[in-house]
């Protein structure tokens, strides 16, 4: 009998639109904490559901602005790691055969672009550029580190990394992209997540009403496990290569 990543892989092989959305487990292999890690160092008597909202920026702009300029550093010095690499291969096997791929992530560090993903839709934005808290305008190319906490504005505001906080909503053009893909796709692959956070928990159900296979890759059992066509348990940077690698050769004994 085939392994499930052997059948995965064919199912990868002949689908016609791949949604596929990460979470912060594919970039555990790059050694970024996930979010249910413990933090680590100088921030682990800190609670990151705290930090992460306009409420604690607009008490504390010091203390959150350093603490996500520590995240933004770390990020920067990261690499791509084989998981991150191997969803950039998987764009371009089927984009160079005029199908369809698209790649969701939760994930603020822009390691999916590093790795040579074209258009990642960005669900929780990024921590790399920071905009400013008056007008939205976003700069891209701040130093590393940020030389002050808060950092000022030109217009008079201050500057803050442009992530979705807990409270705020999500970019409506990011949501529709998405709800779009998963109604349309084939193929439907959750990697790396805890698969609790609306409205990406709610992906795979749209993918699943539409008929597509969906499958999970994930070191730990998930709330999802049970309900995916295939649950693959294991690390990403591990799965992903064979079973994109599996996928085009499968696709060349066609
Ligand atoms: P979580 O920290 O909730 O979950 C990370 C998942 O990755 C867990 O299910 C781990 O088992 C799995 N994992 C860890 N290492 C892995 C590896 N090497 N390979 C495969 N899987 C691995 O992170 P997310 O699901 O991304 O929201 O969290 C979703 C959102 O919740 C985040 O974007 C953030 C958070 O609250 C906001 O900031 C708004």
């Amino acid at each position: 009998m085939p392994d499930p990543l052997s059948t995965l892989a064919t199912r990868l092989a002949s689908a016609r639109h791949v949604v596929a959305i990460t979470g912060a487990g594919v970039s555990a292999e790059s050694n970024i904490p996930t979010y249910r890690d413990k933090m680590e160092g100088l921030w682990a008597s800190f609670d990151f559901q705290k930090l992460a909202t306009p409420e604690a920026f607009a008490a504390d702009p010091e203390t959150v602005s350093r603490w996500y300029d520590f995240r933004r550093t770390k990020c920067l010095d990261a690499q791509p790691n084989p998981g991150h690499i191997a969803l950039a291969r998987l764009e371009r096997e089927l984009t160079s055969r005029s199908l369809r791929f698209t790649l969701l992530t939760q994930n603020v560090d822009r390691l999916h672009h590093r790795a040579g993903s074209t258009n990642p839709i960005e669900l929780h934005g990024n921590i790399i550029h920071w905009r400013c808290t008056k007008t939205n305008t976003r700069y891209p190319d701040l130093p590393v580190p940020i030389p002050r906490h808060p950092m000022p504005s030109p217009a008079g505001g201050l500057l803050r990394p442009d992530v979705v906080w807990f409270g705020e909503t999500l970019s409506e053009a990011a949501v529709l992209a998405a709800y779009e893909a998963c109604e349309h796709c084939d193929l439907f692959l959750s990697i790396g997540t805890s698969a609790v956070v609306y409205p990406a928990a709610g992906f795979i159900q749209i993918a699943r009403k539409a008929g597509a296979t969906t499958a999970e890759i994930n070191r730990d059992p998930t709330p999802i496990s049970d309900a995916v066509d295939f649950s693959l348990q294991g690390n990403s940077g591990d799965i992903l290569p064979k079973l994109v690698e599996a996928a085009f050769d499968e696709a060349l004994r066609r």
